[in-house]
């Protein structure tokens, strides 16, 4: 069985629920305390033995190529002091996190359709993919659960939480059966179900492993929901065909591709910072007084 090693983060959606701080900046760049929503999804897929990644953009995304780029007048004005090495280090470090390459979404069509593009990126192997928005932390980083699953099981995986019936609709709903412990079959699929078409609260958040034969499936995939290509719909031809297998994972996950999301994200990372998180959680207790 050939090994992942290779991920596709979509990137390359125009983040209308984030306005106006998306106007002109990627949601995919919005700091979570200090670092980039993106960068923490590029470590997560790193420390998974993941090496080559495509990030699909677009149009006004170029920041995001900034960020994983040297900066050497940065790094020449940091170099001359001694105690900005640390940061120095760090900074030099973005750059050299993984082979990172860029493709261009030319038209917004869908995720379905970003992840259509990375079609000869990935070639003959199975792949991971990690949505642009979608920040899961945990000890145990959620696209290395889910390729152990692969591993094991040889079929296509999904990273899956169960959220509220009242959001449902929102999200996808998959028919699952318990395998053990975290792991389930998962035989269909349906993307922003209505209440009728609810199959269960399990969601797809944000992670997937899939074979290459999901690239012949999404180029006979109809746009869906909202007129756009979804990947759930041709996700949905494989687990009624070859079946599919869904991952409980572990971790928090965090969607930054709406505002209170973001705000969960900085409070919680906020509170276990190493350097600020004390004064943080100060702060926020004198505030709660407050309220
Ligand atoms: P979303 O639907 O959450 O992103 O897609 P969006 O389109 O930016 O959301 P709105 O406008 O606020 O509703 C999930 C992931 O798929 C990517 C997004 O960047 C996000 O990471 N995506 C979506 C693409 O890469 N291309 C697309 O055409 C659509």
């Amino acid at each position: 069985m050939k090994k992942v090693t290779k991920a596709v983060i979509p990137a390359a959606g125009l983040g209308t629920r984030v306005l106006p701080a998306t106007k002109a900046m990627p949601k995919e760049m919005l700091p979570i305390v200090d670092k980039p929503a993106i960068q923490y999804i590029v470590e997560e897929a790193v420390q998974s033995g993941i090496t080559d990644i495509l990030i699909i953009t677009n149009r006004g995304k170029d920041l995001i190529e900034d960020h994983f780029d040297r900066v050497p007048e940065l790094e020449a004005k940091l170099s001359g002091s001694m105690e900005k090495n640390e940061v120095l280090e760090e900074v030099i470090g973005i750059s050299r996190l993984a082979n990172i390459y860029f493709l261009r979404q030319k038209e917004t069509k869908g995720l379905g359709h970003a992840v259509s593009c990375a079609r000869s990126f990935i070639g003959d192997e199975p792949f991971a993919v990690l949505y642009g928005d979608d920040v899961i932390i945990g000890d145990d980083p959620a696209c290395g659960q889910l390729i152990r699953a692969y591993e094991e099981f040889g079929k296509g995986v999904l990273g899956v939480k169960q959220v509220a019936p009242e959001a449902i609709s929102k999200y996808s709903s998959l028919a699952v059966t318990p395998i053990r412990d975290n792991l389930f079959h998962c035989t269909d699929m349906v993307e922003k179900p209505t209440p009728e078409q609810v199959l269960s609260l399990y969601s797809i958040l944000g992670r997937c492993v899939l074979t290459p034969d999901i690239f012949d499936v999404l180029d006979q995939t109809a746009p869906g929901a909202g007129g756009e290509i979804q990947l759930t719909d041709a996700m949905r031809t494989l687990a009624r065909t070859t079946g599919m297998v869904a991952v409980e994972f572990t971790g928090k996950r965090y969607d930054m591709g709406n505002k209170l999301g973001i705000l969960e994200a900085c409070v919680e990372v906020g509170l276990s910072h190493p350097v600020i998180g004390e004064d943080f959680r100060q702060y926020l207790k004198n505030l709660a007084k407050t309220l």
